[in-house]
């Protein structure tokens, strides 16, 4: 298939939902899913969560021209934020001439850290940790055998030793590879788990006992180049590499840079039913580890004048338990995707999270963000005004061309086409 599909925002929604139909053979039933004609039942969402009372629904889109380790890719992204499908198409497709996105994940191990207080000698203890060292493992093992059996499960074990405000904090992780689950329910049961034998061998007191959304073993990383001509020529391409280093150097842009990679990546591991909060939590961490927050992306120029883009970033996603395996929106995304692993899918998130910097930073260092937010912020405010579907291009269009996009406005124009004026 092509993912490289000129006009695409161009279609009506039945059109595009027929062009993913026939590339990924989606069903009548995953089509009506993705359509909320057949929304999620409430007995599912019960059970989900506590206290239900309904479901609140976000838009699905498709990111077009993705070129994901030389196959082509559909990329469905959910979110609430007008411009972000658009932005990440676009970048996209800057890169697709160049060859697309090229991913990698330095593994899928996740860490599980056990708190111990009140040891005298901590340094004592440590050692002892590791004498156990084994016997710790075949616990977590035990606890797990469906992860060990897909060649997953507790590997290692790493103890710190760690100075707080009152005492020195034995830290103990537990270095487990999840493989394709995402990991919480694994590492948090094995944590729990051998708390015990942690406490008889230590003669400390456990009390935390939690995955680390710090996924320092399960990076993602991604890069492209991007035509310096459909950025917008050589000064723009200079402008996004001084964009990045202000970022680089200034945690105040840094947040809102990442914010903007964010809104890529959280609209990808929401539409594939994974943990954004997870994922969030492990990507801000990491912009920060050098001691101040900075870029997750870095931007250079290549020797041919191109804009050579990547990132690196914690990964925690999967593909086999929780919301990815009952939500299905989330079986239809994974689907869409073309996804067989957890590795594949962490790929692909990382390079949606590079392609929607590039448009952020192309945007910020042309014509600005908002003109290419006006017709989308239009469209929004002529929804709230009550316009009917047939008549909100041309409202759009007059609000865009009045260059006035006050609700007041979009609303007197809204009512005077229902008036027939
Ligand atoms: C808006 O949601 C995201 C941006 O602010 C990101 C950025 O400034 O780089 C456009």
């Amino acid at each position: 298939m092509s993912s490289r599909i000129s006009g695409f925002y161009k279609l009506s929604v039945e059109e595009r939902r027929e062009i993913v139909t026939k590339e990924r053979g989606l069903t009548e039933k995953e089509l009506s899913y993705l359509s909320g004609e057949q929304a999620m039942s409430m007995e599912l969402a019960d059970a989900m969560i506590e206290n239900v009372i309904g479901q609140i629904a976000i838009p699905v889109g498709i990111a077009a021209n993705f070129k994901i380790n030389g196959q082509d890719k559909f990329i469905p992204m959910a979110t609430e934020e007008p411009s972000v499908v658009a932005a990440a198409s676009n970048a996209a497709r800057a890169a697709y001439s160049e060859g697309g996105f090229f991913t990698s994940l330095s593994g899928t191990i996740m860490r599980g850290q056990i708190q111990v207080l009140n040891i005298a000698d901590p340094f004592a203890a440590r050692a002892k940790i590791f004498e156990h060292k084994q016997e710790i493992l075949d616990l977590c093992n035990e606890k797990d055998p469906t992860l060990v059996s897909f060649g997953g499960g507790a590997i290692d074990l790493e103890v710190h030793i760690i100075p707080t405000a009152n005492h020195m904090m034995l830290v103990i992780h537990l270095i487990v590879d999840t493989k394709d689950a995402m990991g919480a329910n694994a590492v948090n049961t094995m944590a729990e788990f051998v708390a015990p034998t942690i406490e008889s061998i230590t003669g400390g007191r456990v009390v935390c006992k939690i995955i680390s959304n710090l996924a320092d073993r399960r990076l993602a990383r991604a890069r492209a180049v991007f035509s310096a001509e459909a950025m917008g020529g050589k000064e723009v391409v200079e402008n996004i590499v001084s964009a990045f280093e202000f970022a680089d150097a200034d945690p105040y842009r840094a947040a809102t840079h990442n914010k903007g990679v964010m809104n890529g990546i959280s609209a990808v591991v929401l539409a594939s039913g994974n943990d954004t909060r997870a994922v969030e939590a492990g990507a801000h961490a990491y912009a920060s580890v050098s001691g101040r927050y900075k870029s997750l992306t870095k931007w250079e120029i290549t020797q041919d004048g191109n804009l050579s883009g990547s990132i690196e970033l914690p990964m925690a996603v999967g593909i086999i338990g929780g919301a990815t395996k009952t939500h299905p929106v989330a079986q239809a995304a994974l689907k869409i995707m073309d996804i067989s692993s957890a590795e594949e899918l962490a790929g692909c998130i990382a390079a949606v999270g590079l392609a929607e910097n590039a448009a952020s930073l192309r945007a910020l260092s042309a014509e600005g963000i908002q003109r290419g937010h006006m017709s989308l912020h239009a469209r929004n405010l002529a929804v709230m005004a009550g316009a009917d579907a047939a008549d909100i291009d041309r409202i759009v269009a007059q609000a865009v061309q009045e260059k006035d996009l006050r609700y007041d406005r979009i609303l007197e124009i809204t009512q005077s086409i229902q008036r027939g004026e």
